[in-house]
């Protein structure tokens, strides 16, 4: 077995840098996770963001390790603490120990997972994860696919494949991709990077429980096959980032095989769904995509970058990225495997694998699933509190662990309605109580949470939605003073009721 003192025994790192990162990594293992009592939120303000940027600069001269490690802890200060457990914001990256551990591992030996010459070792553990998470969600045997830097990069890289799939490059101008409302803006931005404008992208609305309609989705592809357009590809939402709504996949799967289009699920959230012994149903149908993204550093609890896209088959991802160099000649992929440098748009790359594989092989699937559990009861003790308090709406269903709602008091218009809750938002934050931080529900300023730190329990979340409900409270109060000296805000019809009650 390899030793990571390798290195240090070699002479070519100096020893005291070995001994400086060993107290320095005992250190940093004392600070996860963070208390309650900590900054869920420190950000350099924009002048001290130009002071620090001087402060930083390396110069011409050599440092003390120490002073420069110290330096890099105020760096690391000023961030937002997503395992904080009082953070609800956007969907946040909760690692496990176990994750960090792995991510740790993949560093210190730095491997670069571009072929098999280089990492057979690693690529190996990269191809069973594929396997192993193509199984998951009921793609077949053929399943083929790679990590990468997450979601985004995963969607890039299965729109290129399908691109390259169903269209001749003739076609490019007249092909039509189907979306949803709701669609997430990473689809959107990789559509352009494939080379497709605005106009070939056909959104259609959502349902009131935010998943596409399918209804619409058919009529649209008619009309448009019609007018001389070539529909090629839909993508389907498994876990809204907005909401946590998963479109109807099944549906969605047959129109996709009845009008002859490509299937693309971004699951880079709710793909985890499949994990779970209890709600593995939610995602039913996903295993018949041609393509499926996927994000460890999301609901797999693992550390950022770890990305994955799979295919129904590998020849897709081959079609658009298998290249050849002079120089990478020699390197040959024994039989019946490939070279990951032609299944990504990337060549040198890290073994992004490992730290997915070294979670789940050490807690196995069930744990996992408990895990991915712990986030719907934490959404669902969410969503029960807050529906005890007056004047709460919740914005749309809770399916997943994402919740979104809106301090509602009867009398203010939709535009202070708006102004209230993004206040709200922003108390909470500055009064660090917790990041719940705004969306915009059909177009209304709404507040949302994203419940997936396992580590947190119901009744922390029970008492943040007390103590959102007293602050809103308060910020009623402020609003209605305010705009006793501005009438013209308040709803005409009950101004007058709802100023008595603030009374
Ligand atoms: C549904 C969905 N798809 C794609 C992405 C993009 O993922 P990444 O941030 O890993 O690039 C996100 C990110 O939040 C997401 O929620």
């Amino acid at each position: 077995m390899g030793s990571i003192g390798e290195e240090d025994r070699s002479g070519n790192e100096p020893s005291g840098i070995m001994l400086e990162a060993e107290s320095f990594l005992t250190r940093l293992l004392t600070i996860m996770p963070p208390p309650p009592s900590d900054p869920i939120v420190q950000k350099l303000h924009a002048h001290e963001i130009q002071s620090m940027q001087q402060q930083v600069m390396p110069g011409d001269h050599s440092q003390d390790l120490s002073s420069v490690l110290h330096e890099a802890m105020t760096v690391f200060d000023n961030r937002m603490r997503l395992t904080h457990p009082h953070c609800f914001s956007y969907i946040p990256a909760c690692p496990t120990p176990l994750a960090r551990l792995g991510d740790l591992l993949t560093s210190v030996y730095n491997v670069n997972a571009v072929s098999w010459d280089v990492s057979s070792g690693p690529n190996a553990v990269e191809k069973a994860m594929i396997a192993w998470l193509g199984g998951q969600l009921g793609l077949p045997d053929s399943v083929g696919g790679c990590f990468v830097s997450g979601g985004s990069i995963a969607n890039m890289t299965a729109i290129v494949a399908a691109r390259d799939e169903m269209l001749h490059p003739t076609q490019r101008g007249d092909a039509v991709i189907y979306t949803s409302d709701q669609t997430h803006i990473s689809i959107r931005k990789a559509l352009h990077i494939s080379g497709f404008m605005d106009y070939q992208i056909h959104k259609i609305p959502s349902d009131d429980a935010f998943r596409i309609d399918v209804d619409l989705l058919r009529h649209a592809i008619n009309t448009d096959r019609k007018s001389g357009r070539v529909p090629f590809l839909l993508v389907a939402n498994c876990g809204s980032t907005n909401t946590g709504s998963i479109d109807p996949l099944h549906a969605l799967a047959d129109i996709a095989r009845d009008e002859g289009l490509w299937l693309h699920v971004d699951g880079a959230y709710g793909a985890s769904i499949a994990l779970s012994d209890k709600n593995r149903y939610l995602v039913d149908g996903i295993g018949r995509a041609d393509s499926v993204s996927w994000d460890g550093h999301k609901w797999l609890f693992q550390t950022y970058g770890c990305g994955i896209v799979l295919m129904r088959k590998v020849g897709s991802l081959l079609r658009s990225f298998a290249v050849d160099a002079e120089y990478l000649s020699g390197i040959l992929a024994p039989q019946g495997t490939t070279n990951f440098y032609n299944l990504s748009p990337e060549l040198s790359r890290p073994a992004r694998a490992i730290s997915l594989w070294l979670t789940l092989k050490t807690l196995g699937r069930h744990r996992m699933g408990e895990m991915i559990d712990q986030g719907f009861l934490l959404a669902q003790t969410a969503d029960h509190n807050i529906r005890q308090y007056k004047n709460w709406i919740i914005a749309a269903p809770t399916v997943a662990s994402i919740v979104v709602f809106q301090y509602a008091p009867r009398g203010l218009d939709k535009e202070a309605l708006d102004a209230l809750n993004a206040v709200i938002s922003q108390r909470l934050l500055a009064e660090n109580i917790a990041a719940i931080l705004t969306t915009k529900i059909r177009g209304r300023t709404t507040l949302r949470m994203c419940t997936m730190n396992p580590l947190v329990k119901p009744e922390t979340i029970a008492n943040v939605i007390l103590q959102v409900d007293k602050l809103a409270q308060s910020e009623l109060h402020n609003t209605y003073s305010k705009m006793a000296n501005k009438p013209h805000t308040l709803c005409r019809e009950c101004s007058v009721g709802v100023l008595q009650d603030a009374g």
